[in-house]
């Protein structure tokens, strides 16, 4: 240990490590009898991950978030642990993975399961849907509040990432209901917006993105729904109004759903490609179980519930509605 190192108190090491990973700020303080082995100032942190750890790793994205990893992702499991290896100055996985495993690394499990995910996500990503949206879904639903139904719109999106999906889901609904809810005062629409990890839902919330993601909004919608944040040209923001309708909440898949719907729509998408088929069986069970007979469910492009579940019938480019 340096000299240098040495005279640096625990605070000096918890205000550096703020200043290099302003990401990490939530990381509960890291308790004091863990830090001699680690504390120097240069660390030389793992260069590569092995099969046993790998698969631990593998084992706990399973048994967390229902992720299943395919073997040749070592790499890129690999490239996110390291991340949380930097931020807690542990120079080993193996040390990590007993940090992870003892009482004090609770916390961490959180940290290391939103490491795990992907979250790449975009406005109006899948265009196709926002279409179907506007041209049956919200036709549809109209109608029946025309006849007498009742004016509540429930929408979920599961698997939300930043947000851009629930936020892309409101500026359709909004748009659909503009002139209709001038003449019925009693529509009620939200949009629940699910997703397990922490870090990306706190960017959903704040509805802040770089400006050149307007380009992915439809030119109308954008001006109606969305604004520049004042002094500061880079990034615009989703106006408060659309805002209101959506409720961004942390829910687990595989875990327990608190909410009881019935949802009119699910919204599903990119998300069960990680996951294994038993997985998706269990989960889209469930999903029937929110949505009336009749609603509706959009998923990924690249997934399907061919053979996977029987309670759906397929009416178009990876849109479903409940059967059974
Ligand atoms: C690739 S993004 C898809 C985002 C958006 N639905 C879209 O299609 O653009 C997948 C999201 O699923 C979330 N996810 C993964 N496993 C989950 C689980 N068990 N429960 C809830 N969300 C999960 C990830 O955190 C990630 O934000």
């Amino acid at each position: 240990m340096s000299i240098h190192s040495a005279n640096r108190t625990a605070s000096d090491r918890t205000t550096e490590l703020q200043e290099k990973e302003p990401r990490e700020l939530a990381q509960p303080a890291f308790p004091t009898q863990f830090e001699s082995p680690f504390s120097d100032e240069f660390v030389q942190f793992a260069q590569t991950i092995t099969k046993g750890e790998f698969e631990t790793i593998r084992a706990f994205a399973f048994k967390h978030a229902g992720i299943a990893i395919a073997d040749y992702k070592q790499n890129m499991v690999f490239g996110r642990v390291i991340k949380r290896l930097r931020a807690l100055r542990i120079p080993s996985i193996t040390d990590y993975l007993e940090h992870l495993d003892s009482p004090n690394g609770h916390g961490e499990i959180q940290f290391l399961v939103n490491a795990l995910t992907t979250n790449k996500t975009s406005f109006f990503r899948e265009s196709h849907h926002f279409v179907h949206l506007t041209e049956t879904f919200f036709p549809e639903k109209i109608s029946a509040i025309r006849a007498g139904a009742p004016g509540r719109i429930r929408l979920w999106s599961a698997g939300c990432s930043s947000g851009e999906e629930a936020y892309s889901i409101a500026m359709t609904s909004l748009s659909s209901l503009a002139a209709p809810a001038a003449m019925h005062r009693n529509i009620d629409l939200k949009i629940l917006s699910t997703d397990i990890d922490t870090h990306i839902l706190e960017k959903a919330k704040s509805g802040i993105y770089p400006a050149d993601h307007l380009d992915d909004i439809p030119e109308r919608l954008a001006r109606i729904y969305m604004r520049r944040v004042k002094n500061d040209e880079a990034l615009c923001s989703v106006r408060d109004f659309v805002r209101d309708h959506i409720c961004f909440k942390y829910l687990n898949l595989i875990g327990e759903w608190p909410m009881k719907g019935p949802f009119d729509a699910i919204f599903c998408r990119n998300v069960v490609i990680y996951f294994n088929k038993e997985t998706q069986r269990v989960l889209f069970d469930r999903f029937a179980e929110m949505l009336p007979l009749g609603g509706y469910l959009y998923i990924g492009h690249s997934e399907s519930l061919h053979r996977v579940s029987e309670r759906f019938e397929n009416i178009g480019q990876s849109i479903y509605r409940r059967v059974i």
